[in-house]
């Protein structure tokens, strides 16, 4: 099924990489880069690999961040979590009101004990980087894949079986996000509630790489069983 077209805003790094050749299995995909030609070669590079790896021919175009932001019904912002707001306000005035803005972003810290989470500072305390993006876009909010290890997910040669947690503060566009999960193949959303909730979510991430990191694992994530 075609949910519609996916743009992924830094879809030029590690998670949007994985994301980007996941997803054009299904569906149209948009590489966003602050670089346009970056984002148009990472096209191209990642379109072959996948037609190597699965002999499917799949669309997957480069823009800049600003035109990928005005391209699709899901947009997913995957920039490290220093940029997640100002690029959010940047691509902010071009994303269509009919659109989801997803977020994977993890705030989070390494120190010499392990990784940390690091929420983000607010005025009502701290929250998550969601709920950060949610008072700046004037579209609905979905809290998704951080628990994903991007080299899995990009290895579009095997079908790997992860459970996708998602949070928002809009059913509707929960469950838009649900079927964007369920459409790809041994992908399981489970829903954990509203963005308040997202921090819970976002605090996983550093869990899991300090566990990897102890026991000498690799592409680890949760599976709730
Ligand atoms: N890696 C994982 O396995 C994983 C898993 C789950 C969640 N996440 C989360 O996903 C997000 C991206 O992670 P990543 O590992 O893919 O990051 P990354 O590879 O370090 O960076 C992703 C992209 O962000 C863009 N970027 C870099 N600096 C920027 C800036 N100053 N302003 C705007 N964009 C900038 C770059 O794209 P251009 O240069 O093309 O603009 C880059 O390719 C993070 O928030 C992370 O917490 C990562």
């Amino acid at each position: 099924m075609n949910l519609g077209k996916i743009s992924v805003i830094g879809g030029t790094g590690d998670i949007g990489e994985a994301l980007v050749k996941r997803f054009s299995l299904q569906n149209e995909v948009v590489i966003g880069s602050r670089d346009p030609t970056k984002a148009q070669d990472c096209a191209q590079k990642f379109s072959q690999e996948v037609l190597q790896s699965t002999g499917k021919s799949v669309q997957i175009t480069g823009a800049g961040n600003t035109e990928a932001a005005s391209a699709a019904e899901y947009v997913i912002l995957a920039v490290p979590h220093a940029f997640a707001l100002a690029t959010a306000e940047l691509i902010s005035p071009y994303l269509s009101p009919s659109s989801i803005l997803i977020s994977p972003v993890v705030p989070m810290a390494k120190t010499p004990q392990g990784f940390v989470y690091v929420p983000v500072t607010s005025e009502s305390g701290s929250e998550s980087v969601a709920m950060a993006l949610s008072r700046i876009v004037k579209v609905p909010v979905v809290a998704a894949f951080h628990t994903l290890p991007a080299s899995r997910l990009g290895d579009v040669a095997v079908t790997p079986n992860f459970d996708v947690l998602i949070c928002s503060d809009s059913n509707s566009a929960l469950e838009r996000v649900a079927d964007l999960v369920k459409n790809t193949p041994n992908l399981r959303a489970l829903t954990v509630g509203g963005l308040a909730m997202a921090q819970v979510v976002e605090s996983l991430t550093p869990l899991i790489l300090n566990v990897a990191i102890k026991n000498k694992l690799r592409n680890l994530s949760l599976k709730f069983v």
